[in-house]
């Protein structure tokens, strides 16, 4: 018989309390934060979806393996480890620990980008972005169009949009050093790129003679959606997709916080001599010996491990049923999100669900702050505020005002989904009454980690 009930594929060995608090708690905790979510105690949130990065849980073997870990500076038998674990995915030849994804993308921009460069990109993330423009770089987004309409379904709502690719390489091609491709594409809602589309794109880089890199951090997630979305792969394991996404490429970043399965750690891999040579001298120079990128032995270790577990298909599809679940239940009751759902994260849309509150009203800030204050849950805006200012100072709406509800691995329960999708339906249900914030004060870039917020009145 085939069940219908899709089961956490674990069970558990240690558990942490997470406390309950009341709304009105809740309201002077937000309050004291300047109406910003990161700027809460964690001990505040009750159920935690504010990133899958870092978050996860690790497997007993993972915590075992940590015992394993060689602390020797130089020459590691974990960092051999790590290193063999990396390439049976990606077969680059090159592997730089570094610790975290944006490590791996500042090494890799500040070694390769000039001034009045240009990157393409599906979507960059808001570290990439900034990494790309603090080099004097442009950041370049072409996705598909169907990629930035949240309503409109699409399998492959991350894939490149090829022809506007051609048309940046033929007519900026001498300011491209390299293009890239998000996977799964987080800012675009973690939707996947499909195989073909990354053959594309790799084609284009072939006639244009440009390396083409990927943002790899989740890639797993993006190597299942293919299997259950791409006509002809539905036969093939996760890991032998995967594998097939890497042999496109010439290299890639990698946050091992997401699909490395690891609290810590990233990477940065490539085929090219020249390129990793400067790239390990820039290494030593910030993160660390090149057999350790500011890493522990033991951190190797677990992302070895994780590496290998994050392509195990009962795993995959436990995390992308959870993610669906969530995305069936609020779509029954209408709530306007991304749709398909990502990978790793539902992502409501904000501007949709609150059209009463202008996008410099920030509609984003104040879902994520409604579903703070009444059910203790913790999401992210991914909208103006996060991508709405620009170089020169000027505020405009962001792309979209999503908010994300993005899930640690391996730690949530079904019925932390079902608490979290009653939630929703609470705060949409009065999304009426929902005000708008102004900033009060907030720095140049990556303001909305540290910026604060007072309400607008009614
Ligand atoms: N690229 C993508 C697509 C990411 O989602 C992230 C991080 C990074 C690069 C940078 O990696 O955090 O290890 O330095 N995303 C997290 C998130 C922070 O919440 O989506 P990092």
């Amino acid at each position: 018989m085939e069940f219908r009930t899709i089961i956490e594929p674990f069970r558990i060995k240690s558990v942490e309390t997470i406390k309950t608090t009341t709304e009105e708690q809740r309201k002077k905790a937000i309050a004291e934060a300047g109406y910003n979510v990161f700027l809460l105690h964690a001990d505040d949130v009750l159920i935690d979806l504010l990133t899958d990065s870092g978050t996860g849980a690790m497997s007993s073997a993972q915590w075992g393996a940590l015992m394993q870990g060689d602390e020797s500076y130089a020459g590691s038998r974990s960092y051999y480890r790590f290193r063999d674990a990396v390439q049976d995915l990606t077969r680059f030849k090159h592997v730089i620990p570094t610790h975290q994804g944006r490590a791996a993308e500042r090494i890799l921009f500040h070694t390769i980008l000039h001034a009045g460069d240009v990157v393409p990109n599906n979507n960059h993330f808001d570290t990439t972005r900034a990494n790309v423009e603090v080099e004097g770089a442009e950041a370049r987004d072409l996705v598909i169009p169907e990629g930035r309409v949240p309503g409109l379904l699409h399998p492959f709502k991350g894939n490149m949009d090829l022809p506007a690719l051609e048309e940046t390489l033929g007519k900026d091609g001498a300011r491209v050093p390299l293009v890239m491709v998000t996977v799964t594409n987080n800012s675009g809602g973690g939707q996947p790129v499909s195989l073909e589309n990354l053959r594309g794109v790799r084609a284009l880089c072939d006639r244009f003679q440009k390396p083409f890199f990927l943002d790899a951090c989740r890639f797993a997630e993006n190597a299942y959606l293919v299997k259950r979305r791409e006509k002809g792969q539905e036969g093939r394991t996760p890991k032998e997709i995967a594998r097939e996404m890497f042999s496109l490429a010439d290299g890639c970043t990698m946050s091992a916080k997401k699909d490395g399965l690891a609290n810590i750690g990233g990477f940065l891999a490539m085929n090219d001599d020249a390129w990793a040579e400067k790239a390990r001298n820039l290494l030593i120079l910030t993160e660390g010996f090149p057999t350790y990128g500011g890493l522990a032995g033991y951190d190797l270790e677990a992302i070895a491990r994780g590496l290998e577990e994050v392509v195990e298909e009962p795993y995959l599809h436990y995390r992308i049923r959870s993610i669906e679940y969530l995305a069936e239940k609020l779509e029954s009751a209408r709530v306007p999100m991304i749709r398909p759902p990502g990978g790793h994260a539902v992502y409501l849309d904000a501007r949709g669900l609150l059209p009463h509150i202008p996008p410099l009203q920030y509609p984003g800030v104040a879902l994520v702050n409604a579903l703070y204050e009444v059910a203790g849950i913790r999401g992210v805006e991914i909208g103006t505020v996060m991508f709405g200012l620009r170089p020169d100072g000027t505020e405009q709406p962001g792309p979209m005002d999503l908010v994300r509800l993005a899930f640690p691995r391996r730690v949530y329960t079904q019925s932390h989904v079902d608490y979290v999708a009653e939630a929703v339906l609470e705060v949409a249900k009065n999304a009426g009454n929902l005000r708008g914030y102004r900033i009060v004060e907030a720095p140049r870039a990556l303001r909305h980690f540290t910026a604060r917020f007072a309400p607008l009145g009614p």
